[in-house]
């Protein structure tokens, strides 16, 4: 199996093995932040890495991932390009449970994560108004114009592990957000300190505090941890197609941005490892 990567595969809640186990190898990569598990395996007839979020065990929670070791370890194999995973609140009722959103912008509401490459060495200051690769998303629009898709969507990331209150989930989508996570912040603006560039998949599984409750009745689709796990797991085989049909249609030669002077890049990559 070739230890080169062009392209990586974050899975989030529910996604723990994308490859057949026969045509795959795992190994720890030792980042400067700590060693990650990695997957590199075949998809979409492309040799892709595979990094699952939250351990193939789910026993790392949002707040506690290492999302500096999981972009360094991807850089340091040649990642151009992410596609990343996601599980999501709808905040929006246009965001109902079922649909799959290619996410292009975040709203950050996580508090105290490590989330730059650039506290040491070279002053950097990364340009964000197109988190996500314009270019990429219109690669996996097109892909997946097939799909019950919304093409664009702003995510609000909160710090967790609790969900929203009534009251911030209604915030939020007043704010102009369409969905909500724990996750795509550090890990999108991370990678794209280091010039790989992302496009996300995210699939809705609730409406996180209950957008529509009809007066004293529980929303059946406000959000639990449970509820998440069961329509992920049921869900899986149609994000699992459609994560293969973006590979599948990446170009060989995508060429990512350089927000980032690629010396700087060079430069991380280069701190030791222990
Ligand atoms: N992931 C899936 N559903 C979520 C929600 N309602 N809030 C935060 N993260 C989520």
């Amino acid at each position: 199996m070739s230890s080169v990567a062009t392209v990586a595969i974050i899975g989030g809640s529910g996604l723990y093995r994308l490859f057949d186990p026969e045509r795959s190898e795992s190994r720890r990569v030792a980042t400067p932040y700590g060693s990650v598990e990695v997957t590199i395996g075949e998809l979409g007839g492309r040799t892709a890495a595979f990094i699952t979020r939250h351990g193939s065990d789910h026993s790392v929670p949002p707040h506690l991932i290492n999302y500096r070791a999981n972009i360094w370890a991807l850089a340091s194999l040649g990642v151009k390009v992410i596609l990343s995973s996601s599980a999501v609140g709808g905040v929006s009722p246009e965001y109902p449970p079922g649909t799959l959103v290619l996410t292009d912008q975040f709203i950050d509401r996580t508090s105290g994560r490590a989330d730059t490459f650039y506290d040491e060495g070279s002053v950097q200051h990364l340009a964000a108004a197109d988190p996500f690769s314009p270019e990429l998303h219109e690669i996996a629009r097109r892909a997946l114009a097939h799909e019950n898709l919304m093409d664009s969507g702003t995510v609000v990331v909160i710090q967790g592990p609790r969900f929203s209150t009534r009251a911030e989930s209604l915030w939020f989508r007043a704010a102009g957000a369409h969905t909500v996570n724990m996750t795509m912040y550090p890990e999108v603006p991370l990678a794209s300190e280091l010039n790989i560039d992302t496009v996300n998949l995210s699939f809705v599984t609730d409406s996180d505090a209950g957008l529509t409750p009809a007066a004293g009745t529980e929303d059946p689709d406000a959000v639990s941890h449970q509820l998440v796990l069961a329509r992920l797991a049921e869900a899986q085989p149609r994000i699992v197609a459609a994560i293969e049909t973006i590979i599948r249609a990446l170009p060989g030669d995508f060429a990512p941005r350089e927000l980032i002077a690629p010396d700087a890049v060079a430069a991380v990559l280069s701190r030791s490892t222990p």
